[in-house]
Parts: structure tokens; C-alpha cells; sequence
């Protein structure tokens, strides 16, 4: 371990989950000592994110995410380990332990040279005579040279070794280039080119390293843009193509599109805040960055169907961050660049400034989709607009589009505002129930939600994640007990956790969630926060201990016994959150 356990105790110590949690997601006091707010990390109405300040770690019942302040930091900040602790580092004001570059940091400057050099090589090989196919498809596009420069754009040569014997003579390693994603491995053994006879797009984070690429085929074709992979410097999902730019822009706003020649179509017709994402839908996180440079995001996407169901996508996830969502429709044109090709910068413009405001859009997306010329449509369009409008927060809002539906169904205001607190008073009681539901489920034979954990035997796999949760919440029980040895555990991973616990237990340490995300992958510590959630009754905690030893050290041959032990927690109706 490259930084010491202590350092970590005492960082977690000063960085309490409740307050740096709160720096990004608005909290409220609920049920039991724990807190709750909308998870960051899914799109969701209702809020199924929970921070526990007893055990300083968060839980999503929704998306599974969890982990302790640590995990919380590299996952919303899109930060490695040893990044994320600089970054609570920082914020508490402690000196990082004396430390050369990690291994972890120089791989990564490594990467970054090897990319920046690459994206060089490209951008040579399109301003060469080697890069005609390249320029023509430029000119064909009616790029100028300036934003070529601008954006770095570059050339990948039709061929399966140019980059990489270029970059082997600089002195990079075949392992360097296939960890960068520029080599894949062929199925002879070695490796060819990733990008060939591709006009290049180098995507620049916002601290100006090419941290990957794009490559667009040159005409039609599938696919169509070839991404780089993930990489420990590369994610499609946190990062914006042009995003190193646009952040620069004084326009106050910032225009997403889908198709990187859309983004340089707009930056040359003096639109310098265009960014697009990189082949996804709008995620959480990508919105997270752009919220960070600005205040307001105007949605461009393709006119297709596939355009506006990905816009609906990002205003959910827009309008969460308190980010002012507008979208901008492109009549008689695909996409924003033929919008510009055919009416000019100045078109754009006007369509910029009487571009709608995000309710409105939805409600007319409402509204084309029930017409209401008949008295069955216009029952109809009630329903959809009053549920869309019952998903508005804001209460003057609410009040604001009423009118305007209720003039279109010609009814009145009032029924439209009475029938709205019904669907919304129907809501909060669903949350509710689902929200009991979800703290009284059987812990029983259930397989665990993280992608890619599955247990073999979840019967006894039950038993061993009750042990590590008492364990994890009072170590004294372990006190005077034989306890099992984890190769008698079914589930491998769960093995890890209780062998981690109980070496802290016997040495004496402190078992904070902290230490642990050193150890554990985030999926693995999300997993680990699923565990601690499951019910407990801690005043049954010696004989619950025993039971579960039992099971784990296979003394039992009743198939029966873990189900009627949840059935009797559950009566016993003392989860621990409700006795703290
Ligand atoms: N896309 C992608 N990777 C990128 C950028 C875009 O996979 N780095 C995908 C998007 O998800 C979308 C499509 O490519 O499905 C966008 O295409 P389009 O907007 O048509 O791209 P343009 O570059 O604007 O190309 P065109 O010349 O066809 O307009
Ligand atoms: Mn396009």
C-alpha cells in the first residue's frame, strides 16, 4: 500500500461523509439517523440515495452504488484512488504523505505523452501528401484550415502499423499502446492500429490532456465514429468532446450536440461553446462537468427520433443540478451543421435566442402526441400533462403551465391544479410504501444487484454477509467465539471482506470505510454497503452471531432455518437504524 493506513483513518476522520456528500447532493433528514437526498449517480424523481453518518459510508438503494467518502469522491469526480485522496486531502487541509510519483501516476503521465504524441503524428499525416484522403474529406465538409488547427484534427493512415511504428521509434512499448487503446491485439499474437484511414478528433479533458480520440470514417459507413476505449485515462462517459474550449466561452451558455463535425461546424461559425458527447447519451457525470462551467445547457441534437428521445434523456438529468435546460429544434435540417450549411450563422442565431425553455418543449411534445380535437383527446392530454406537470418541483411552476393546460383542454384551472395534487399526494405515498418495502425485504436467496457479483450458494452466502455486517457494526462480538476461517466461505469476495475485518478486529484498528477503498474495487465497495444495509437486530446480536457461524461452518442440514431467522428479524422490527 503506497500511502499509509493511518493517513487514511485520519482523512476519513476529517472528512465526514455528511458534509462532503452535501457539497454535491441536497440532503434531508428522514427516517432513523440516516440521511437522504437524489442519488448523483442515476437519474431518478425520488430520492433512494442514503447517507448514514453512524457508519460514514452512502448507499443507493436504486443503482447499488456505495462506499465510504473516498469512493464517493472517485466516483463523482471520476477520480482514481490515489487522485481522489489528494483531492480530500486538500479539502481538510492535510499534507499528502512525502510520496515520489506512484507507480499509478507516472503510468498515467506516461499514457497522456504517448496520446499527445500520437494525436502530433495524426495531425502531421493530415497536413502531409499522405494525408490527401483526409483533406479531401475536410474540404468535402467545409472545415477550415483554422479549425483544424484548433481542434487538432488529424489523419489516421490506412494502414495497420503507421501509428504504432511511429510511436515504437519514440520509445513507446507495444503494451504502452494497447493499455492507450491506439494497439489491439490481433488474433495472431501482436497487434494492429486501432485507428485506420479515419479523419481524427484527439478529445481533450479539460486540463488540456488528449486523454483519447475519435476517429470518423471518411463518407458513409458503420461504424461511423470509432471511439478509443476505456483506459486508465479515458471515459466516454466523464468526459465531452470540445469541452477544453467551450469552458473558455464567454456566451454564458453551453450547446450540446451529438456528432463531433457538428460541434466544428459550430465553433467555425463562431458558436465557440458547442461540445458533444462522445457517443453516449448524456450521462450524470457529463453533466456534472458542464455544470461546472456554466449555468445553462441548450440541447442540439439530431432531428430523428432517436435525437429527441436522447434530449428528453438529458433534461431529466439536466434539470436535476439546478441547470437551466433549453432546447433548440432545427427546422428542415438534420442535424446542426446542415442547419448552418443552409441558413447561415446568423439563422442560428435567432433560432438560439427563441429557442424554448425545457417544460415548454415537454409540454408540447405532450401536446403533439394527444391531439385535443375530440373530448376523448383532450381526456387524454390531461392525463399526460398532469403527470408531467405533477413531476415538477416547483410549485409556482406547477401553478405557471396549469393555466396553460387548462386553456388547451378547456377546463378549468382549478380542476387541473386539484387533479395535479392528487397524482403528486399518489407519488409521495408510493415512495413511501416502495421505500418500506425495500428496508423489510427477506434477506433470503436473493442474488446481490452489482453487475458481475453472483453468489453460488445464496443461502449460505446470506449467512456469511450477516456476519460481516455484525461484525462491521459491533466488533465486540467476535469476543470469546470460535469464529470460521474465510476459506469456509462460499462467495469468495465475501471472504475478502470478513478476512479484512477481522485482521482490523484483532489488531486493534479502527475499521473505516476509508482504509477499505484502498483495497476493493468501487463495484466490490458498493457491494459492501449492500451487505451493511441488510436488517439487523443487534440486540439479538449473540444469538444471530451463532446462527450465522453454524450455517457458515455447514452444522446445519435444515434448509429452513436462515428463512425463519429474517422472518423473525423482521418481526422483531428493530432494524439499527431505528434504535440509534
Ligand atoms: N457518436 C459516437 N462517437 C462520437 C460522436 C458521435 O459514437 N465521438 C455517435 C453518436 O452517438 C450519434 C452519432 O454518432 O449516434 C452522431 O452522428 P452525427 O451527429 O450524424 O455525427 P456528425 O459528426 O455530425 O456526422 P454527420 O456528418 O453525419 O452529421
Ligand atoms: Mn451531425
Amino acid at each position: 500500500m503506497p500511502i499509509p493506513e493511518r493517513f487514511l483513518d485520519e482523512l476519513t476522520e476529517r472528512n465526514d461523509i455528511v458534509e462532503v456528500v452535501s457539497q454535491y447532493v441536497r440532503l434531508t433528514k428522514r427516517s432513523g439517523s440516516n440521511l437522504f437526498g437524489l442519488c448523483p449517480f442515476h437519474s431518478e424523481k425520488t430520492p433512494s440515495f442514503s447517507v448514514s453518518p453512524d457508519k460514514q459510508i452512502y448507499h443507493c438503494f436504486g443503482c447499488g452504488k456505495g462506499g465510504g467518502v473516498i469512493n464517493f469522491i472517485m466516483e463523482i469526480e471520476n477520480l482514481g484512488f490515489q487522485d481522489a485522496v489528494a483531492f480530500l486531502a486538500r479539502r481538510a487541509n492535510m499534507a499528502m504523505p512525502e510520496e515520489a510519483d506512484t507507480e499509478d501516476v507516472s503510468r498515467r503521465k506516461r499514457l497522456l505523452e504517448l496520446n499527445r504524441d500520437a494525436a502530433r503524428f495524426f495531425y502531421e499525416k493530415l497536413v502531409s501528401d499522405e494525408g490527401k484522403p483526409g483533406q479531401d474529406y475536410v474540404n468535402r465538409r467545409g472545415i477550415s484550415a483554422s479549425m483544424v488547427r484548433r481542434f487538432g484534427l488529424g489523419f489516421a493512415p490506412d494502414s495497420w502499423s503507421a501509428l504504432s511504428d511511429a510511436m515504437r521509434k519514440k520509445g513507446y512499448s507495444e503494451q504502452e499502446m494497447f493499455d492507450a487503446g491506439l494497439l489491439k491485439h490481433s488474433r495472431r499474437g501482436g497487434g494492429y492500429d486501432t485507428f485506420r484511414n479515419r479523419l481524427m478528433f484527439p478529445v481533450i479533458d479539460v486540463r488540456g490532456s488528449v486523454i483519447g480520440f475519435s476517429g470518423r470514417i471518411l463518407g458513409d459507413g458503420e461504424p461511423k465514429y470509432l471511439n478509443s476505449p476505456e483506459t486508465a485515462v479515458f471515459s466516454k462517459s466523464h468526459n465531452l468532446f470540445a469541452l477544453n474550449l467551450a469552458k473558455k466561452s464567454k456566451s454564458g451558455y453551453i450547446i450540446l450536440t451529438e456528432g463531433n463535425i457538428d460541434v466544428v461546424s459550430l465553433h467555425q461559425a463562431g458558436f465557440d461553446s458547442a461540445v458533444a458527447s462522445l457517443g453516449t447519451s448524456l450521462t450524470p457525470e457529463q453533466a456534472r462537468l458542464l455544470s461546472r462551467y456554466t449555468g445553462e445547457v441548450i440541447l442540439c441534437y439530431d432531428s430523428d427520433e432517436a435525437g429527441r428521445k436522447a434530449a428528453q434523456r438529458g433534461i431529466g438529468i439536466l434539470e436535476k443540478l439546478d441547470l437551466k435546460v433549453r432546447v433548440l429544434q432545427l427546422p428542415g435540417a438534420k442535424d446542426p451543421d446542415e442547419f448552418i450549411k443552409k441558413n447561415g450563422a446568423d439563422a442560428f442565431s435567432n433560432l438560439l435566442s427563441g429557442s424554448e425553455g425545457q417544460i415548454e418543449y415537454r409540454l408540447r411534445t405532450v401536446e403533439d402526441a394527444h391531439p385535443a380535437d375530440t373530448d376523448e383527446g383532450k381526456v387524454d392530454y390531461l392525463k399526460a400533462a398532469v403527470a408531467l406537470l405533477a413531476s415538477l418541483p416547483n410549485a409556482v411552476e406547477r401553478e405557471v403551465y396549469a393555466a396553460r393546460v387548462a386553456e388547451k383542454a378547456g377546463v378549468s384551472r382549478q380542476a387541473v391544479i386539484a387533479e395535479i395534487d392528487r397524482v403528486r399526494r399518489r407519488k409521495l405515498r408510493d415512495a413511501k410504501n416502495r421505500e418500506s418495502r425495500e428496508q423489510t425485504r427477506p434477506a433470503v436467496n436473493a442474488q446481490p444487484a452489482q453487475r458481475g457479483i453472483r453468489y453460488d450458494d445464496p443461502r449460505a452466502a446470506r449467512a456469511e454477509e450477516g456476519l460481516i455486517r455484525l461484525l462491521y457494526l459491533d466488533p465486540g462480538l467476535a469476543r470469546g467465539r470460535t469464529l470460521p476461517d474465510a476459506s469456509q466461505f462460499s462467495s469468495p469476495l465475501l471472504g475478502r471482506f470478513y478476512t479484512e475485518l477481522l485482521r482490523r478486529i484483532r489488531s486493534g484498528e479502527r475499521i473505516s470505510p476509508g482504509v477499505l477503498a484502498g483495497q476493493f474495487t468501487p463495484e466490490e465497495m458498493s457491494h459492501f454497503t449492500t451487505v451493511l444495509q441488510g436488517p439487523e437486530d443487534l440486540a439479538n446480536g449473540e444469538r444471530a452471531m451463532d446462527d450465522y457461524i453454524n450455517i457458515i461452518a455447514g452444522g446445519t442440514e435444515d434448509g429452513d432455518d436462515l428463512r425463519e431467522m429474517a422472518e423473525k428479524l423482521r418481526k422483531t422490527k428493530s432494524y439499527t437504524e431505528d434504535k440509534k
